[in-house]
This record gives structure tokens, C-alpha cells and sequence, in this order.
């Protein structure tokens, strides 16, 4: 059995997590940062950098005492590598290869959106390769089969927004602050799905990627008509996603013959999004799973994860592992 420190820092979430590769959480911390960047109706990234120095040290304290760990148990420093905001990423990455420099331990460079495709293994030692994952955050809307660690084949992306980056500008358009996602769903859950009409975007096209920037821009309109309530602005849009979601995953599905449907990512953390691909594996008998909320939206359990699972494969890292703002799966 090994032990894993991860840290996450990829975006406005400092993490830090123990994790077993026997499926254990030791203990994790996530201190979100939504004050600092909430007069800004965004993430600021030197806010976000700056906040992940302060924040990061004390966690990794906390985790190694709230699990009565020290690290010379532990067996791999994970940390996240990329892709996010670069200042953020290099905050997290340097303070990993401090810790490997200091303590002899490998480093685990982990990549984000690997972190958040492997996450649901983590809570379900029945879910074996190949998946087709809907992986849907605040940076990434994509549909890949994931077939083992590292061996990802991305079906579809979006040509424009990703779905959380939807949420959070249709929640700025709506006054509801920052983050976005579970405003949306609180506001949508007052209101009537079916009062707006809007755009569902390449809906019913033959390659299974996503766009929202149209679905934005009319919710920009309507917002601006004032001719509607703003929970049912909310809840019409976020059937409009789930929509767009569920169509797109459909297709990808006819393309792929994995007996498992998977969605991940901040995005899955919502409640209709889950229903209606819960309801989609069904209709096509697939199995589903989903992670636990907590575990969808950005933490270091599932960066610690992903590090294991690459431990356990022989995958670390020398400590020029560069941090990258862009890395693809
Ligand atoms: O995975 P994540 O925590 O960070 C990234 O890697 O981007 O995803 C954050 C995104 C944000 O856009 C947030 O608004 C969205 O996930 N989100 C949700 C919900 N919870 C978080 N979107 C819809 N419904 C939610 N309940
Ligand atoms: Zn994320």
C-alpha cells in the first residue's frame, strides 16, 4: 500500500489530501478562495497565485496532523502539474518539489484533468477501463474514452465556453456573484425550465462536440429584455446545458462501445446533470457513475489518486517537470 501527499492549486481551490492507493482519504483540505475573487466576478489569477502561497503550507500541516502522518511515511509527493493558471500551478508544483528535495520522495507530476478523469475509481473499486467520460468544469467541456492511465482518446471538446464558464457568466448576467454553478442550480430549482426559450447549440450534430457561447449570448439578451423572472431564466438555462449534454453524450456513445458512462468535473456536481446522464446510460445499458459533489469540484483527493494510480505504474517525475497552463489529456 502506498501513501500519497497531493496538492492541488490549478485554479482558485488550494488542496491538500492523503491519500492510500488502497482507496483510502486520510485526510484532505480545500480552502476555496470565491471572497477574494468575488468583487471581481471572477478568478483573478495573481489573486489566486499570491492566496496559494499563503494558503498551501498551513494544509499540508493540517493533513499530515489530522491523519497522524509523518512524511517519512509518506511513499510519493503528487502534485498538480497543469493545465490552469499558470501562477497558481507553479505555487503548487514548487511546493511538491520541495517536499520530494526535502524529503527523498518521488514527485508525481499530475495532470488536473487527469485527476478529475480518474477521480470516480476513487470511490468505486468496480470501475474497470475503458469508460466514456463526460468531463465537464469550469476551464474543459470534453468527451473522451478513457481506456487506462494516460491513455485517453478525447471524442469531442468544445469550439468555444466550457459548461461551468457558462454557469458562472449566466449567474454574472443574473446578479447571483461568483461561483456560478451552484447559483444556477439554487435559483433553478424556484423556477420553470420550460419558460424561456433557448438556443440548444450543434444540437443534433454528427460530431458530438459542444458550444455555449450562443446559448450565453442569448441569455444576455433575455436578461437584458427584462421580460422574464430570473429563476426561470436560470432554470431554462440550465435544462438548455443539460440538454446540450445529454445530446452530444448520445452520440458520443454511438461511437463508443465502453460499457460504462462517467461524468466528472465541477459541472457533474449538479444535480440535473446527473439525473439526465444517470437516465441516458440507462436507455443505452450502460452502467453509470458519478463522484460524490465534493469530489467533482476541485480537491486533492483526486489529484492524489491519479498519483497513485501513476506511482503504482512506475510514473514519477524528476524535479525539472515544468508547470504548463495548457496541457492536454
Ligand atoms: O472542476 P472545477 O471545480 O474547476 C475546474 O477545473 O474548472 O469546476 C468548476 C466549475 C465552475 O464553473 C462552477 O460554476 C461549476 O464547476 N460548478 C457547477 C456546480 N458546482 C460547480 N455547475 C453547475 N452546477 C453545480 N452545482
Ligand atoms: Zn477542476
Amino acid at each position: 500500500m502506498a501513501l500519497i501527499l497531493a496538492l492541488e492549486s490549478s485554479c482558485d481551490d488550494s488542496a491538500a489530501a492523503l491519500v492510500t492507493s488502497d482507496r483510502q482519504i486520510l485526510a484532505q483540505a480545500v480552502v476555496g478562495q470565491n471572497e477574494a475573487h468575488r468583487p471581481f466576478g471572477g478568478v483573478v489569477p495573481e489573486i489566486a497565485a499570491r492566496a496559494h502561497v499563503e494558503i498551501l503550507p498551513g494544509l499540508v500541516r493540517q493533513v499530515l496532523a489530522d491523519a497522524d502522518v509523518v512524511v517519512s511515511d509518506i511513499d510519493a509527493i503528487a502534485a498538480t502539474a497543469g493545465p490552469g493558471l499558470i501562477g497558481g500551478v507553479m505555487v503548487g508544483l514548487m511546493a511538491g518539489k520541495g517536499l520530494s528535495l526535502a524529503t527523498g520522495k518521488p514527485l508525481v507530476a499530475v495532470n488536473h484533468l487527469e485527476g478529475h478523469a480518474l477521480s470516480p475509481r476513487l470511490v468505486d473499486a468496480d470501475l474497470d477501463f475503458p469508460y466514456l467520460l463526460l468531463l465537464a468544469s469550469g476551464g474543459h467541456c470534453q468527451l473522451l474514452e478513457v481506456r487506462g492511465i494516460g491513455e485517453y482518446r478525447r471524442l469531442a471538446t468544445t469550439i468555444d465556453d466550457a459548461a461551468g464558464e457558462a454557469f458562472d457568466k449566466a449567474a454574472k448576467l443574473l446578479g447571483l456573484g461568483y461561483p456560478g454553478g451552484p447559483a444556477i442550480e439554487a435559483l433553478a430549482a424556484e423556477g420553470d425550465a420550460k419558460a424561456v426559450p433557448l438556443p440548444r447549440p450543434l444540437l443534433g450534430s454528427k460530431e458530438p462536440h459542444f458550444s455555449f457561447a450562443g446559448l450565453k449570448a442569448a441569455v444576455q439578451r433575455v436578461v437584458a429584455s427584462g421580460d422574464h423572472r430570473p429563476e426561470d431564466i436560470a432554470a431554462s438555462f440550465q435544462q438548455a446545458v443539460v440538454d446540450c449534454f445529454v445530446d452530444r453524450t448520445r452520440r458520443a456513445l454511438e461511437v463508443s462501445d465502453a460499457p460504462s458512462l462517467v461524468v466528472a468535473g465541477g459541472v457533474a456536481a449538479n444535480r440535473s446533470v446527473r439525473t439526465a446522464l444517470e437516465a441516458l446510460a440507462a436507455e443505452h445499458g450502460r452502467a453509470f457513475a458519478v463522484p460524490p459533489g465534493w469530489l467533482c469540484t476541485d480537491n486533492a483527493a483526486m489529484i492524489g489518486w491519479a498519483g497513485a494510480e501513476r506511482f503504482a505504474l512506475g510514473l514519477t517525475d524528476g524535479l525539472e517537470t515544468p508547470a504548463r497552463a495548457r496541457w492536454p489529456l
